[in-house]
């Protein structure tokens, strides 16, 4: 009796196929936006149009909403810091969406540009009333530097807000990229009927349902159909996106995949209008997990053997055990849980035994996950920010840089008995990314400066470095408000001036701090020839 063998070959051809055609469904995206534009509201209306939920809690506002699926960002209120995190997975069509957590409102951090080094899209959120508000533009700094594709969705139709093309054009103006409507809304805001299908040529008319709590009647209508039941309405609505249309360009991939265009949608996510539309365009439209480059910019197939980088590491998540999870992007491979992986920074081998998949308080545990999907590994101490993991074909992708920060305060131990303790935590948290560390000989060692991007990592800092290093300290804050890159030459030149100051950051770059803009420029006007870079995010 024979038997049929699959030879290694065919056996290989075979897990190659099954990762690329997963890959291939993979949409990984996170939502770009200022504080109160609506993205829990949207995120709880895109996972009930998935049906991961039953019934969307967000019109119920913010204070009743604390058992709801987006709870990412409520603060543990005993501690007061953050447990965000992470990504929320489901699938629609054929296709598996992981929407990765931005947190937002006062825990704003570093964590929060980091996460877009994970994602493959993103979706900026902007309040109709408000148009583009500070922290959207410098999330869409962020994005643009890497490249990432930008969906724009105008959120809130439902209420009085800006007009349709002001909008479009703060978008051309303030961003660069050329409005290409996807759909466009029928009715001015606050009066919102529905969208044209610009794709498809028809009438998409939305019913209030129970004040957004499910998903809202959408009915079909063809154009002629819109312009008897809608008359002028729909004339404008079309009028309107065919300007856009006609001075920008057609919806064209190519152009939002290079980041020069950016498809425009409406919606009015408390009411679920508009919510289907924009989870088609992710499926339709947004990349899908691709090969990533390496340090030396050579691609990394999706087929190839495991290989992911850790985007986040967060502790003290669970309160009964203070544990460490690294969150790692899968970058190709499949990641199957009880892998022993190799973390290319020490060459010392991980076992991911304990991998979960960690969506706000919720855990469950992940056996097996593709290229786009997020791994949580749980007691990753030795696990840093930036680091690669590889399971065979050793690899290494880029850095994710350091942000700019601007929010600083020396950090001094309450107990000098306790400094060496003080010492160690501080040095591990630099080193999990929580915070960033300047120092300067003036200065000295025992009073190092933090430095952060949002003024919520303080917080984390103290609270861990009191509860888990046991090194109770106090903060002193420091007027400056503004960093520069500079050169070790500054030191002598600012070490004169009233409000600033140069400082060495672990990673060897010399920041120079300023109490605001007008003390820069006082410096840049009487030192022409200091350097003084901005740093990335900054606009
Ligand atoms: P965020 O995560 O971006 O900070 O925003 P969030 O979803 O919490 O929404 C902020 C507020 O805006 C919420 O109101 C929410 O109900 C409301 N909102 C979100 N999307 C829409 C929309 O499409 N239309 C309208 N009209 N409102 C929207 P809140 O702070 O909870 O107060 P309340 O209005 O519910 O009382």
């Amino acid at each position: 009796m024979s038997q049929d063998v699959i030879s290694p070959d065919r056996a290989h051809e075979i897990r190659a196929a099954k990762i690329n055609g997963q890959a291939a469904r993979r949409r990984t995206f996170a939502v770009i936006s200022h504080p109160d534009a609506g993205k829990s509201t949207l995120t709880e209306a895109l996972a009930l149009h998935a049906k991961v939920i039953g019934t969307a809690g967000a019109t119920n506002g913010k204070s009743n909403r604390k058992d709801t699926i987006s709870d990412w960002m409520q603060m543990e209120k005993d501690r007061g810091i953050s447990i965000s995190s992470a990504a929320l997975q489901f699938s629609y069509r054929d296709t598996v969406i992981n929407l990765l957590d931005t947190p937002g409102h006062a825990d704003f951090s570093e964590d929060t540009y980091r996460v877009l080094a994970a994602v493959d899209c993103a979706v900026m959120l902007v309040d109709a009333a408000k148009g583009l508000e500070t922290q959207t533009m410098k999330l869409f700094e962020v994005c643009r530097q890497r490249g990432l594709p930008i969906i724009t969705v105008i959120n809130k139709w439902d209420r009085p807000g800006l007009d349709t093309l002001a909008l479009m054009d703060e978008i051309t103006e303030r961003t660069g990229l050329l409005p290409m409507p996807l759909t466009w809304a029928v009715g001015i805001a606050g009066d919102f009927r529905g969208v044209w299908d610009l794709q498809r040529d028809r009438f998409v008319r939305f019913t209030r349902n129970n004040s957004g709590a499910n998903i809202a009647l959408t009915e079909y209508y063809t154009p002629e159909e819109a312009a008897a039941s809608e008359g002028d309405v729909w004339t404008d609505a079309v009028d309107e996106a065919g300007l856009v249309k006609d001075s920008n360009l057609p919806f064209d991939p190519e152009s939002f995949y290079a980041g020069k265009g950016t498809p425009i949608l409406f919606s009015s996510a408390a009411l679920n209008f508009g919510v289907k539309e924009i989870l088609d365009t992710l499926v339709d439209f947004a990349p899908p997990a691709a090969p990533r480059p390496d340090v030396a910019g050579q691609l990394r197939p999706v087929a190839d053997p495991f290989s992911g980088f850790v985007f986040k590491v967060q502790a003290g998540m669970n309160q009964a055990h203070r544990d460490h999870v690294a969150f790692v992007r899968v970058c190709s491979g499949i990641f199957e849980r009880g892998m022993v992986v190799t973390q290319s920074r020490t060459g010392k081998s991980f076992a991911t035994k304990y991998a979960q998949q960690v969506f706000g308080r919720e855990r469950e545990v992940i056996d097996e996950a593709f290229p786009g999907d997020v791994v949580g590994l749980v007691n990753a101490s030795e696990l840093r920010v930036g680091d690669s993991l590889y399971l065979e074909d050793s690899v290494e992708f880029p850095a994710i840089p350091l942000f700019a920060p601007e929010h600083f305060q020396v950090a001094r131990s309450k107990d000098p008995s306790r400094y060496k303790q003080f010492r160690r935590g501080i040095d591990q948290l630099e080193h999990e990314g929580v915070i960033q560390v300047l120092r300067s000989d003036l200065r000295g060692d025992q009073a190092p400066v933090l430095a952060a991007v949002g003024p919520m990592q303080f917080e984390v800092v103290e609270d861990r470095m009191t509860h888990e290093f046991n090194a109770p300290m106090r903060f002193e804050r420091l007027p400056y408000s503004l960093a520069r890159l500079t050169t070790v030459d500054a030191i002598a030149t600012l070490g004169l001036v009233h409000g600033a100051e140069v400082l060495l950051r672990s990673d060897g770059e010399y920041l120079a701090l300023f109490n605001d803009v007008w003390a820069l420029r006082r410096v840049e006007k009487n030192n022409p020839d200091l350097a003084l870079a901005v740093i990335g995010t900054q606009s």
